[in-house]
């Protein structure tokens, strides 16, 4: 089977072509992305009705690229796959609206995918892909969750962000450093060359006994310490970024082994956009070492928003027989 999946929920377009085999893992065939972060710079963040009229113009585009890669004719796709949320509305309707557009004019069924469900599921889009159960830590611009996953389709939410999720933390932190948008890759390079013990800032729910996150307070501290900074702020920014990222780390990094402790599992899949930070990869791997624990990530290239993720989920669903595709071409998305 044959599955094109569209991911358009945020700032980039992405289209991939992924097949599903008699036995084991789906295959990636091809896949094509437009980042859209150099225009939403110019605003400091993702401005909506930009994002979505970018995605119209993309998405044409990239799957006819995609199928070209793959020496695939559009006859040939068995099921269009495409985000169905959470993101934003506008956005996720281009998506949707073409995914639906594409099986009907093609006769073929679609089938709407969970955005989480697309990064949880991104490193079997690795050489090396885990093996089912296994814990994951889920942490994205938008959500930070740790889950226990025990197949497709078969997830338990162990605990998440009462607030800001982690990214949303680098994000905002590194805005005040007057860094630009998205704020997490450029924190963390500019961390390399800072002192991680300079600044004494909060690790919040560190020890509130369960696996729940919490980011907000620690944005508010970044701000208290950079307008104590004032004039020295300039000089003290690596300081500064490498102490707010020591703190994000720290957090991540124990909740995910107070999960693994609880569930008695040995395996942790970590993904999302911050799961490219390469502070947390270090620190997770050292301390899983040190337990017997395997860590798996997403390729990096996998880790940020992409159409791999959300065709690869979606036939991994219809190879598990959790979800069917369906001749409803009904505009369905959900934000939220
Ligand atoms: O998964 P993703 O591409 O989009 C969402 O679904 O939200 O994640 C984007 C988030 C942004 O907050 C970005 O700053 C963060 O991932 N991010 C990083 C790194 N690369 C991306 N955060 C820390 N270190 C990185 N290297
Ligand atoms: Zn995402």
């Amino acid at each position: 089977m044959k599955v094109l999946g569209i991911e358009s929920s945020c700032d980039e377009t992405g289209v991939a072509l992924v097949e599903t085999r008699a036995a084991g893992v789906p295959v990636l065939l091809a896949q094509a992305l437009h980042t859209q972060i150099v225009m939403h710079q110019a605003y400091g963040g993702v401005v909506p009705e930009l994002a979505s009229r970018d995605h119209i113009r993309r998405v044409l585009p990239l799957a006819e690229q995609v199928l070209e890669r793959a020496g695939v004719a559009k006859a040939e796709l068995d099921v269009i796959a495409y985000t169905r949320g959470p993101g934003l509305a506008g956005a996720l309707l281009v998506g949707s609206g073409v995914a639906c557009a594409l099986g009907a004019a093609l006769g073929k069924p679609v089938l709407g995918v969970h955005h989480l469900e697309g990064h949880l599921l991104s490193p079997f889009l690795s050489a090396d892909p885990p093996e089912f159960p296994f814990i994951a830590l889920l942490v994205s611009g938008g959500h930070t969750q740790l889950m226990r996953v025990d197949g497709v389709g078969r997830y338990e939410l162990l605990g998440e962000t009462i607030d800001d999720a982690a990214g949303e933390a680098f994000d905002k932190s590194a805005k005040l450093l007057g860094l630009p948008y998205p704020g997490g890759p450029g924190l963390s390079r500019l961390a390399e060359s800072g002192d991680p013990a300079a600044f004494k800032l909060p690790r919040p729910l560190l020890h509130s006994g369960d696996l729940d996150f919490s980011f907000a307070g620690l944005k508010t501290a970044v701000l208290t310490q950079a307008k104590k900074l004032g004039d020295e702020l300039e000089a003290r920014k690596a300081d500064l970024a490498a102490s707010t990222q020591a703190a994000i780390v720290d957090v991540l990094v124990k909740k995910s082994l107070a999960a693994l402790d609880r569930s008695g599992l040995r395996r942790i899949v970590v993904a999302g956009g911050v799961g490219a930070n390469r502070l947390l990869r270090s620190e997770l791997n050292a301390a899983c070492a040190k337990r017997g624990v395997r860590v798996h990530y997403p390729e990096l290239d996998f880790c940020t928003d992409n159409g791999a993720m959300i065709a690869m989920a979606a036939a991994m669903r219809l190879q598990a027989n959790v979800q069917a595709a369906t001749a409803v071409y009904a505009f369905d998305v959900k934000p939220r």
